[in-house]
């Protein structure tokens, strides 16, 4: 009799538990929904540097100007391009503008020989290297060895290997990634790192020249933005689109909500914001954070902004001077592209100050490690210059 009771309690009990536990999954749902954010047990999620004791860059405090740079002869054009840059070389790094021009401007604009224009985009190189350099020092950002690189298997996600030319290129969305992976596919073949097995990816991260191509951060995100909730509408991102408006936009009635097709600007941008949950995205997310930077320490650095003079180099450098870039589509793609900056001035004109400084703050380390800044929206809409 008495442990009849006694199971009726308990199983009471448990249905109790049951519904209670159905109540905390329907809560975090909506919680999830709201703020496109999870927060699980109380653990805090942290930006991903939060953890990093940040030193005062005492050991470095300035970026090493390329030897090759000051060992330019004084003749003719080359001249000017001495004097101009030798002693302003962040222009020469990456010129204020987002004109993306592949007919290698170095040499046209400066008529410049083959052997300087390799000379120089070997010194491009070194500066943007040495960049890379001084950042993982300056935030002291731990270096994980290969080994502990590769154990950790999401980490390859974007790293694409090609065997013949013996070269790994870091992908970055937004970046003419499908562009770049049909010139692997040119070059004789993809494998991407995370199909491998361990071993086998560990000697291609050891052995293989390692590339990275980027792009200044306002021009990524604005591609992003056009790409994923302007001009398409794929069922994930609309699912996204649907979190954005309804936590970004007062007063957005359900029928918004539900179709999502109109998200603007500096909703995207404020979600953006909201915490490293909504910007794990790979269009949007931080490079140097999830192309492991201070990790891989990649050989070359390749901007969108000056692809014509940056490709070429590259192909040139992998293939000993054997293959020439103008025979890849990459080339012809970005002929004639101007990612110009009345574009950018257009699209971020909607965006407050305020909000776009809070962005600013969070995607800051791609600005300083690349080389980029945000005065390229001028003054007006960026008074902080
Ligand atoms: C600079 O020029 C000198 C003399 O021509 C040469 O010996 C030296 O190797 C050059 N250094 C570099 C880094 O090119
Ligand atoms: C560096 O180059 C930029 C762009 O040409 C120019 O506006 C600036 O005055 C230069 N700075 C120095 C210190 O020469
Ligand atoms: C480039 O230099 C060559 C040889 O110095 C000269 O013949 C040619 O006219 C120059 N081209 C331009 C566009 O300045
Ligand atoms: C590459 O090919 C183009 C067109 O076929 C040619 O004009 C150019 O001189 C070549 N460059 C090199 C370095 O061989
Ligand atoms: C900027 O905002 C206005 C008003 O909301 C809108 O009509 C316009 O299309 C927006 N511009 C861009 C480039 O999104």
């Amino acid at each position: 009799m008495e442990s009849h009771t006694v199971v009726a309690s308990s199983r009471k009990i448990i249905s109790i538990l049951f519904v209670f536990g159905c109540c905390v999954l329907l809560f975090e749902y909506k919680i999830i929904h709201k703020f496109g954010t999870v927060k699980i047990k109380g653990r805090k999620r942290v930006e991903p540097w939060q953890d990093r004791r940040e030193t005062t860059g005492k050991q470095v405090t300035a970026f090493r100007l390329p030897n090759v740079l000051q060992n330019l002869t004084t003749k003719g054009t080359e001249e000017t391009f001495a004097d101009q840059h030798s002693t302003n070389y962040s222009y020469f790094d990456f010129p204020e503008h987002l004109n993306i021009n592949v007919d290698s401007f170095l040499s046209q604009d400066y008529n410049l020989s083959r052997e300087r224009w390799l000379t120089l985009m070997e010194a491009r190189q070194q500066m943007r290297l040495e960049k890379i350099n001084f950042f993982c020092q300056k935030y002291n950002i731990r270096e994980k060895s290969v080994a502990e690189f590769v154990r950790r298997k999401p980490f390859r996600h974007a790293l694409y290997a090609n065997d013949q030319q013996k070269i790994v290129f870091g992908i970055v969305l937004k970046v003419a990634s499908n562009h770049f992976k049909k010139v692997l596919k040119q070059f004789g073949g993809t494998k991407r790192l995370y199909m491998l097995p361990d071993e086998k990816c560990k000697h291609r991260l050891e052995n293989f020249f390692k590339v990275l191509f980027v792009r200044h951060p306002l021009a990524r995100i604005l591609s992003a933005y056009r790409d994923k909730f302007v001009d398409h509408h794929i069922p994930h991102f609309v699912h996204i689109g649907r979190r954005i408006i309804g936590s970004e936009r007062k007063g957005a009635t359900p029928l918004e909500v539900k179709e999502a097709i109109d998200v603007s600007l500096p909703e995207f941008i404020k979600y953006t914001t909201k915490g490293p949950m909504t910007r794990s995205n790979a269009h949007w997310n931080l490079i140097w954070y999830h192309n492991h930077v201070c990790d891989l320490r990649y050989d070359f650095i390749g901007k969108l902004e000056t692809i014509g003079d940056d490709f070429a180099y590259l192909v040139h450098k992998v293939s000993d001077g054997r293959l020439n870039a103008s025979h890849y589509k990459l080339m012809k793609a970005y002929r004639g592209y101007h990612g110009d900056q009345e574009k950018l001035r257009t699209y971020y004109r909607n965006v407050s100050t305020a909000l776009l400084k809070v962005w600013y703050d969070i995607y800051k380390r791609d600005f300083e490690l690349f080389g980029y800044s945000m005065n390229i929206l001028g003054s007006d809409l960026w008074p902080f210059q």
